[in-house]
């Protein structure tokens, strides 16, 4: 073979196939998880499970020394484990952690009216209005963006979660909030397999078969080869299984008490 010149090397390289650097999802979510910090001082993680454990950790590389501002809606009917699971994580991590509880007056007014477990009878929004979007809008009342730990294979009503959107159902006229899914292509192998590469604390609820959990009476164990959120209001349809934390992941428009 003739010595190559400079002059073929250089040809050589310019015809080359371009080599294509696949960012992995770890990489990808580090990336969106930058620019949410370095684009919003308002922003917090919205935290409750396996998820955003990882999301905490990976903000935690991002942010260095600084505290990691989280937030977490406590509906009053989580289950124990998730409690001790909630001190855990602020124990583990360097976090600002926000536990934020639903009126007391207006969930005193739904039991008064409705007993503790109307959601069977006529369906989880009101309770899910109550217990969870409306603490959720008081605190994005002051945020300009927020991240979650939703994934596109979760379900059918999140296939095609972005992993950035402006948040349709919290933004207003006048304050428009972003929303972060920094984990949408991840997978919950990815999710898994993180956990235990990093040493993170999750939900001991985990180890007694429950995969996606919410709250104590929505939400129970699952089988071999059930979807993960088969455990979850399981007396409803799978494509109205969103409490409205992400109503926009619903082509139908989702009506929720108060909103
Ligand atoms: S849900 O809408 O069906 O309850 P899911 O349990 O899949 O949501 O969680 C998806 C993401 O929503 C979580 O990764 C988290 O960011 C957010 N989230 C869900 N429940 C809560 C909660 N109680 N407090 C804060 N964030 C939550
Ligand atoms: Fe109420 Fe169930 Fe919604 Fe929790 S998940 S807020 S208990 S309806």
């Amino acid at each position: 073979m003739a010595p190559s010149t400079p002059k073929v090397a250089a040809a050589a390289a310019r015809h080359a196939p371009v080599a294509t650097i696949e960012r992995s999802p770890e990489q990808r979510a580090l990336e969106v998880l930058r620019g949410a910090f370095a684009r919003f001082e308002r922003v917090a993680i919205s935290f409750s499970g396996a998820e955003d454990v990882v999301l905490i950790d990976l903000a935690a590389r991002v942010l260095g020394d600084e505290d990691v501002p989280v937030f977490s809606l406590d509906t009053g009917r989580l289950h124990a484990q998730t409690y001790r699971f909630l001190e855990t994580v602020r124990g583990h991590f360097a976090v600002d952690l926000d536990v934020l509880a639903p009126d007391a007056e207006e969930v005193a007014r739904l039991v008064r009216a409705k007993g503790l477990f109307s959601f069977y009878e006529d369906g989880h929004g009101e309770c899910c209005a109550i217990r969870k979007i409306q603490p959720l809008r008081r605190k994005l009342a002051h945020l300009d963006a927020w991240i979650t730990g939703q994934r596109s294979d979760q379900s059918a009503t999140r296939a095609d979660l972005p992993v950035e959107q402006k948040d349709l159902a919290f933004s207003t006229a006048s304050h428009p909030i972003t929303k972060f899914n920094p984990l949408s292509g991840w997978t919950g192998s990815d999710v898994w397999a993180y956990i235990r590469r990093r040493q993170l604390p999750y939900n001991s609820l985990h180890d007694q078969g429950f995969v996606s959990i919410g709250c104590e009476p929505c939400t129970r164990p699952i089988g071999p080869h059930q979807h993960e959120r088969d455990g979850r209001w399981w007396w409803e349809n799978a494509t109205d299984k969103e409490c409205g934390l992400h109503a926009q992941n619903v082509s139908r428009p989702v009506r929720f008490v108060g909103s």
